[in-house]
């Protein structure tokens, strides 16, 4: 076997960590989540999800990356034998699966780069968007995106995703930076902060129990957890690394570059459309359809829309980068095959996965909406299990082998990771359970809907 890869850099490893964790789950569905769960008040769940349930967890599978120096599958046989190698399993069969249809959106965000250079969706934004969803051409700019995947993955760790996520990384916040700039100085944002920003206790009282899973389920996907991605990131690293205080830093640039995309998304929102029209936009056309109504009447539109897409595009690639490297680190080490055709054969692959999402007609249960099915299913059921494998694994059967890891690098002893090791065994996997009970009785009850027809027969 060739020598294991690793990254040339602690920087290039935060940048990498960075840009897996910011993506599409920062810019297009966080403020949009926000937006429809109460503004503030969701805001609120969400940051105490990513503290006090995001960060223990990621910090759990960044232990058992570098401990093993190994992929998924292999690290928790090592740690644990054979069979705890299933929650590896998991974790990488939901990075194909998520990667699939993550790519489909990637192609229309690259549709709407072009199409706002163009001009293209200014005449009518929502006819637009049900015209480029599906059919052949998503699927021929799904293909272009996972085309980019694999090329940035066939080079290596160092050469290709730390490059790559080294460049990135800095355009998206710098340019997210400028496009909120832009956005307070818009006629009628003020309505938009004032949704955004001021806690809202109220709606937060009345809501909780369904906002929980959400913001849960929306932390651990933003944080890029439970697929596999930080215990590959991690496995490229070295000892002398601080992983309490990479994590920090990790968790930290995520939450910062997600609330700029609500503080660009939603101003820009409200000086179209009133507070409570945002209040009812939500699910995955909306970043498309209602920023695209502000585009095309905002001065400028066409630019802003070709930077905002552009800033979408790198960050949904980023992203992608690290879920394609999770199958492609395992599929390396546990085969003759070279990193080039393995990228190349398992981008093939997640391409051929994803067909029926780039012919989803429809972003409803009902419709043949394979979209919702593959995101829901990976949203309530898939992450959730594989975190919750993740937790139990390490707070109770390698706590004593996690407390040294953990601590390594820094100049704490294993007995400071004491609270950690609780906070897992406690709330962290209490929370993940609530949000795993709700997240599968709403799948049951979208089964449900879409087995009325057919019952009905
Ligand atoms: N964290 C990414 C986002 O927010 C999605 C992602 C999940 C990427 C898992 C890699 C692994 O868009």
């Amino acid at each position: 076997m060739s020598e294991r890869e690793t990254w040339s850099t602690r920087a290039g490893f935060i940048l990498a960590a960075v840009g897996s964790a910011v993506g599409l789950g920062n810019i297009w569905q966080f403020p949009f989540q926000a937006a429809s769960n109460g503004g503030s008040a969701f805001v609120v769940v969400y940051l105490a999800a990513v503290m006090l349930i995001g960060f223990p967890a990621m910090l759990a599978e960044f232990v058992v990356g570098r401990s093993t120096e190994r992929n998924p599958v292999d690290a928790f046989r090592e740690l644990g034998g054979g069979s705890w190698s299933v929650v590896g399993a998991l974790g990488v069969f939901t990075a194909f699966w998520i990667l699939s249809f993550y790519s489909v959106v990637g192609g229309w965000v690259i549709r709407y780069i072009l199409g706002s250079a163009q001009g293209a969706y200014f005449g009518d934004p929502t006819g637009y968007f049900g015209a480029i969803m599906s059919g052949p051409d998503a699927l021929a700019l799904h293909a272009v995106f996972m085309a980019l995947v694999v090329g940035v993955v066939a080079l290596g760790v160092e050469d290709g995703i730390e490059a790559g996520t080294k460049l990135m990384v800095p355009s998206i916040v710098v340019l997210l930076i400028g496009l909120g700039a832009w956005a307070f100085t818009l006629d009628g944002a003020a309505a938009g902060y004032a949704y955004y920003l001021s806690p809202d206790l109220a709606t937060l009282k009345a809501n909780f129990w369904s906002v929980l899973p959400k913001a849960v389920g929306q932390a651990f996907f933003t944080l890029s957890l439970g697929m596999g991605a930080m215990v590959t990131y991690a496995s490229y690293l070295g000892d002398d690394d601080s992983l309490p205080v990479d994590g920090g830093l990790i968790v930290g640039m995520n939450t910062l570059v997600g609330l700029l995309a609500g503080l660009v998304v939603i101003p820009i929102l409200a000086t179209q459309v009133s507070v409570e029209a945002i209040r009812q936009t939500s699910g995955a056309g909306a970043v498309f359809i209602s920023l695209a109504e502000a585009f095309a009447q905002l001065p400028a539109g066409r630019i802003l829309g070709v930077v905002f897409f552009g800033v979408l595009l790198l960050a949904a690639l980023s992203s992608a980068i690290s879920l394609l490297e999770v199958v492609v680190s395992y599929i390396t080490q546990n085969s003759g095959w070279d990193r080039k055709p393995a990228a190349a054969v398992f981008g093939l692959a997640v391409f051929l996965l994803g067909i029926p999402t780039a012919f989803s007609a429809s972003l409803t249960y009902a419709g043949t909406g394979a979209l919702t099915w593959y995101n829901d299913l990976a949203y309530n059921l898939l992450l959730p299990v594989s975190v919750l494998g993740v937790l139990v694994f390490v707070g109770w059967l390698r706590d004593d082998t996690a407390s040294v890891e953990l601590t390594k690098g820094t100049d704490a002893g294993p007995g400071s990771a004491t609270a950690w090791i609780w906070a897992m065994r406690t709330v962290v996997s209490l929370a993940v359970v609530v949000t795993l009970f709700l997240g599968v009785q709403d799948l049951l009850v979208a089964a449900k809907v879409l087995a009325e027809p057919i019952i009905a027969l």
